[in-house]
């Protein structure tokens, strides 16, 4: 993205609705998950046509309600502090995750109306004409801000946003462990695949059998395939009562060779550059999905790039992708491969028990790092290498649900 967007962005606000965001924002974040909490059951309960483009899961949970909550604050904040964080990486997931689902500009109006009636519903009277025009100001520079790089993105894509899906044939299923399916698709339209990063993702659409229309996104799980692309998909069940996923559920159970998926365009800025460093891809659980087309890409393109891959799981028996992950770590010159287990085999003595550690592991300098996986799985990764000396900056990850960390993290270590 355009880094004269983010430098201009601290003058945007007007200096009279700064003041007023700069005296409201404490309290604004202190009510910020209440406020969208109440905001997506008003929006939907007036659009019943968004249920089928919200994640339902991610309302159940909340997590999507915290993801715009923390949003909205650490923009408003960006806004206001000179010293706050850089934001563009945080603009940028949105802006992609908005264009997988077909976002369109007139919808800003729907959420903006609904998000700013929650304001005035948690708030109350606290809310004044001047408060509310001061925070109605800081949506619309986000709004604004978002519908630019989303436009920028969907012409980039080659997609109409009033048609942002295609359809794609299950052509093979492929059973990878007990939990977790490949499905190989190919465009069942007349146009060939798009052009796919390494590590991006696409949105699929999934008609269930309850009626329900929902969408989910998948890494692009190889990209090596000529005319067809491979999602992997991880059975998701349910802990604690909670109900099992229903599309990772659907799509391991029910979906069969020769049905049709609703497809997005590829989207997602966890990609690798084209540098010439060092890289390690930590993963843990589904996330070797996004390993597996990153070393396809290197063996590809830099043979002689040095690619480092540790992965964790519960047993090898879960680990999917892990010979297809070998095989083509051998066509590379420095490939290094390690793995964690909860529960190592008995004849396994290369594989370490637990959770993952890598304060041994040898590690090259100006090492560039990939990590996905569960939240804790990544912070914990994080600040190992952050301790060992790793710059921040030179650490990316993919979080396979609402982001409710990119609008918190800190650039550098917190701990001593
Ligand atoms: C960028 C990105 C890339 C991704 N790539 C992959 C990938 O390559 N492979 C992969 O397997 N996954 C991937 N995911 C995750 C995937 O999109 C789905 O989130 C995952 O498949 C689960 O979807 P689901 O419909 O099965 O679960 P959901 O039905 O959405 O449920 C999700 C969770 O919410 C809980 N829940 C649901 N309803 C309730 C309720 N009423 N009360 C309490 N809890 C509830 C469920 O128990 C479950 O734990 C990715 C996600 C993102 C954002
Ligand atoms: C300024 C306005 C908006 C902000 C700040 C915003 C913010 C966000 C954030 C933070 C996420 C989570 C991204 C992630 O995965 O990490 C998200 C996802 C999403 N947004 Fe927006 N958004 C805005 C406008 C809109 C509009 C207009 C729509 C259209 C109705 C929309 C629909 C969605 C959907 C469907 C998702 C995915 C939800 C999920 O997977 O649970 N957003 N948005």
């Amino acid at each position: 993205m355009s880094t004269t967007l983010q430098e201009a962005t601290p003058s945007l606000l007007s200096e009279r609705s700064a003041a007023v965001v700069a005296a409201t924002a404490g309290v604004v974040a202190a009510h910020a998950e209440q406020i969208t909490a109440r905001f997506y059951p008003r929006m939907f309960a007036e659009h019943p046509e968004l249920l089928r483009v919200f994640n339902q899961g991610n309302q159940a949970t909340g997590e999507q309600s915290r993801a715009l909550a923390a949003s909205v604050v650490a923009y408003a904040v960006h806004l206001i502090d000179p010293e706050a964080p850089p934001f563009d990486r945080v603009l940028e997931r949105i802006a992609y995750k908005h264009i997988s689902l077909g976002i369109r500009p007139e919808q800003y109006t729907i959420v903006g109306y609904h998000l700013l009636g929650a304001v005035g519903e948690v708030l109350g009277d606290a809310v004044t004409p001047a408060i509310a025009d001061a925070w109605n100001e800081v949506y619309w520079l986000f709004a604004t801000q978002l519908v630019a790089e989303e436009a920028r993105l969907y012409q980039q894509a080659g997609v109409d946003p009033a048609r942002p899906l295609r359809p794609y044939r299950v052509v093979r299923k492929i059973e990878e462990t007990q939990d977790v399916i490949s499905l190989i698709l190919e465009p069942a339209d007349e146009a060939g695949l798009p052009e796919i990063s390494p590590g991006q993702y696409v949105s699929v659409f999934v008609d269930l059998p309850n009626g329900q229309r929902q969408p989910r996104q998948y890494t692009v799980s190889s990209t090596a395939l000529g005319n067809r692309l491979q999602i992997t998909v991880r059975r998701v069940r349910g802990a604690n009562g909670a109900p099992d996923g229903q599309v990772s559920t659907y799509l391991n159970d029910h979906i069969t060779v020769g049905e049709t998926l609703e497809v997005s365009a590829p989207a997602g800025d966890f990609v690798v550059q084209s540098s010439n460093g060092p890289l390690l891809l930590a993963s843990a659980g589904a996330g070797i999905t996004t390993v597996l087309p990153i070393v396809e890409h290197i063996a590809r393109t830099q043979p002689n790039r040095t690619v480092i891959v540790a992965h964790a799981d519960r047993t090898a028996q879960d680990h999917a992708l892990r010979d297809t992950v070998l095989h083509v770590g051998r066509q590379l010159d420095n490939f290094t491969a390690y793995t964690w287990y909860e529960t190592v085999g008995p004849d396994d003595h290369r594989s370490y028990q637990g959770f993952m550690d890598l304060t041994e592991i040898p590690l090259p300098a100006n090492i560039q790092v990939f990590t996905c996986g569960p939240l804790p799985f990544m912070r914990h990764i994080r600040s190992t290498l952050l301790d060992r000396g790793v710059s921040a900056d030179s650490i990316r990850y993919e979080v396979f649900g609402p982001d409710l960390w990119a609008a918190q993290i800190p650039d550098e270590p917190t701990h001593p």
